[in-house]
């Protein structure tokens, strides 16, 4: 979409879904088949926002300053685009683990914050070129929980709550509702399913072509 060459692919989902997983596998079979692509992440993705990153996770309280984290994951966004926008340019395919849609269900529907501020600052920084695929890996919120259990080392977004977890799979549905971009995908199905599933998407939505 917009001026650039490339795709803007965006992952989403509660915690535990499988979004990392799915970006690296979709990354090594893009690698495979010689096409130009780049993994990144959000809050992060440049030096710049990774330690911006680290400020909001591990500095700041849950809702102890809600507007504070909000900039804070604007200014981190708006660096990392500069290198998003630098890879488009260039006709890369940019899988991007987190972006506007987890404004949209942490910041806005879970934490209350004004959509139109949202808005308007996400519009400063991507107008030209909007993601053109978002995959929204769906697990239940008991899924979650076992998983994240699993993997140890609980951040202040790991611990959220059963009823908190619920509202943001349920911001997530919503919008997948709303935005003709957003494809539903059932996060319980086997890895491969899933990563097939997706390669399907990428190919049918014309992100990648040519493919052997
Ligand atoms: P996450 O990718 O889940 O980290 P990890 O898989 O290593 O635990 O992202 C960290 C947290 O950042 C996540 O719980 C949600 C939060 N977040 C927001 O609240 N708003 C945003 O706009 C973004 C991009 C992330």
């Amino acid at each position: 979409m917009g001026l650039s060459k490339g795709s803007l692919i965006t992952f989403e989902g509660i915690e535990g879904s499988g979004k990392s997983t799915q970006i690296n596998k979709v990354f090594k079979f893009l690698k495979n088949k010689k096409i130009k692509c780049i993994k990144t992440r959000e809050p992060g993705g440049t030096k710049l926002a990774e330690k911006i990153r680290r400020l909001i996770i591990n500095d700041l309280q849950n809702n102890e300053d809600k507007l504070t984290e909000l900039l804070l994951l604007f200014s981190a966004r708006s660096n990392h685009f500069l290198k998003i926008k630098y890879f488009l340019k260039k006709g890369y395919v940019v899988l991007c683990d987190r972006y506007i849609d987890s404004t949209y269900a942490y910041q806005h529907y879970e934490q209350g914050q004004s959509i139109k501020l949202i808005n308007f600052l996400q519009n400063q920084i991507d107008k030209d070129s909007k993601p053109k695929l978002t995959f929204f890996i769906d697990i239940p919120v008991q899924t979650s929980k076992q998983r994240v259990h699993k993997r140890g080392r609980l951040d202040r977004f790991d611990k959220y709550s059963e009823k908190k977890l619920n509202k943001l799979r349920n911001s997530f549905l919503k919008l997948s509702k709303k935005y003709n971009r957003i494809i539903k995908i059932n996060g319980k199905k086997n890895k491969k399913d899933i990563k097939d599933e997706i390669i399907y998407h990428l190919i049918k939505k014309n992100v990648i072509k040519n493919i052997k």
